[in-house]
């Protein structure tokens, strides 16, 4: 860990003190022999979990034939296969195509280069508390100040960002359902008040935003974000790069409204560690830019194709999805369990599927984020063996984006942990 610190800069995060060695499922041994349960999933990436045989040896395999061309220079077969399947697998009864990039940003870079093509037009629209990513148009398109985009300025130009719905941070007295029909009154506004419906090329949502505390957007929201996306011939893209691929409990997390998204991005779980994202979409729209336009020199690499195909292969197999939706419905009941025993201190717990988190206040009425209490809930549970990582626009949620290949026994193993943390953290940090 020092030699880390000695040799890279501070700005590179690191979450916790671990040096791992090695690491297969849900567990992971550090570098003194230490095992870990694994509940972060190298941030939502391991569905398929750490290792998966299948994913080595596929990689094996491709490394002794093939590993790297560059897909400018020539074709390959686990190249095409891999935009193949996810035209088959995504949303949207239509012919579509697929680019495969690096990262998520790169993913989210590339939609809104796609989109801009094919509208002739510039605007950008994204939420509050959304998070797409670190090159500099996707950071413009990122929330969180703070955390994020401080000193980085200036940023791209022609992003507008609208309010995003949180039904556990609406106004006091107002329900649920008011709430979510106030928000679909905002996007009316804020297509006069932020931007009008014709300079807009593209709607970037996330159907549970990820980094913002895994927020679902409301489907009446959605719906209605749809409705004014085609009233206006706006292309709507789902990104899709945490909450999909299985972690939500169906393979794409728009998938659980009606609503059809002119393009997805995806990455995280697509490849199973392996650097891979992709932007799947209407075929009139993807092929928009000129030939030339899109791809880069490491874009779609063999290793990383072949990952993916192991990897999609498993995750939209319906036993998979279904044991993402146990997990969900066994996670959240011992996150609920765990607010009944700390109500003070567990203010929410939310999320789609197995994708949860439980947001830490110092209040349950005023809601005031206590990113402290995190800190040392995530420092408790590493000390006793299991990973948690932070989320939220607060930093005050604790995310659980565990392999969805954990064993009962594990998970179990894993959350008397979190509660143990908890109760610790109860104890000994004060909100005042
Ligand atoms: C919704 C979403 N979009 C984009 C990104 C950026 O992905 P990457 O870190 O691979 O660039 C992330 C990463 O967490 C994400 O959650």
């Amino acid at each position: 860990m020092a030699r880390r610190e000695a040799a890279t800069p501070q700005g590179n995060a690191k979450l916790t003190p671990i040096a791992i060695e090695s690491a297969h499922g849900s567990l992971v041994v550090d570098v003194d022999g230490n095992q870990y349960i694994d509940l972060a999933g190298g941030i939502g990436v391991l569905a398929v979990g750490h290792t998966p045989d299948r994913v080595v040896a596929a990689l094996q395999g491709q490394a002794a034939r093939l590993i790297h061309m560059c897909a400018i220079v020539s074709t390959y077969e686990p190249f095409v296969a891999v935009a193949e399947q996810l035209n088959r697998l995504a949303p949207g009864d239509f012919r579509k195509k697929t680019v495969l990039m690096n990262t998520g940003a790169e993913a989210v870079e590339t939609a809104v280069h796609i989109s801009r093509s094919f509208s002739k037009r510039q605007g950008i629209v994204v939420f509050e508390g959304a998070y797409h990513g670190r090159t500099n148009l996707t950071m413009a398109m990122t929330s969180k100040f703070n955390l994020f985009k401080k000193g980085f300025g200036p940023f791209a130009p022609e992003v507008y960002r609208f309010p995003f719905p949180n039904v556990y941070r609406r106004p006091p007295g107002m329900s649920e359902d008011g709430y979510v029909d106030w928000h679909i009154s905002l996007l009316d506004h804020s297509f006069m008040a932020q931007v009008d419906p014709s300079h807009v090329a593209a709607i970037f949502v996330e159907p549970v935003q990820g980094e913002g505390g895994f927020v679902p957007a409301p489907t009446a929201w959605l719906q209605r974000l749809r409705e004014l996306a085609s009233q206006h011939g706006i292309l709507l893209v789902s990104d899709e790069i945490q909450a999909g691929m299985g972690r939500t409990g169906r393979l794409w997390a728009i998938d659980h409204s009606t609503v059809v998204p002119d393009m997805i991005t995806t990455a995280k779980s697509l490849a199973a560690g392996m650097p891979l994202s992709a932007v799947v979409g209407r075929a009139e729209v993807m092929d928009a830019p000129h030939p030339g336009g899109l791809g880069g020199t490491y874009s779609g690499n063999p290793l990383a194709c072949v990952a993916a195909l192991e990897a999609i292969d498993q995750i939209a197999a319906p036993e998979f999805l279904q044991r993402s939706v146990e997990i969900g419905e066994h996670l959240r009941g011992r996150l609920l369990e765990m607010q009944q025993r700390h109500p003070g201190l567990v203010g929410d717990v939310r999320g789609l599927g197995s994708m949860l988190v439980m947001e830490l206040v110092k209040d349950p009425v005023t809601k005031v984020p206590w990113m402290e209490a995190t800190a040392a809930l995530t420092a408790a549970t590493v000390k006793r063996g299991v990973i948690t990582i932070r989320a939220g626009l607060f930093s005050n949620c604790i995310r659980f984006l565990p392999p969805l290949t954990i064993t009962n026994a594990e998970l179990d193993e894993a959350l008397d942990v979190v509660v143990a943390a908890l109760d610790d953290v109860a104890k000994e940090i004060s909100p005042h």
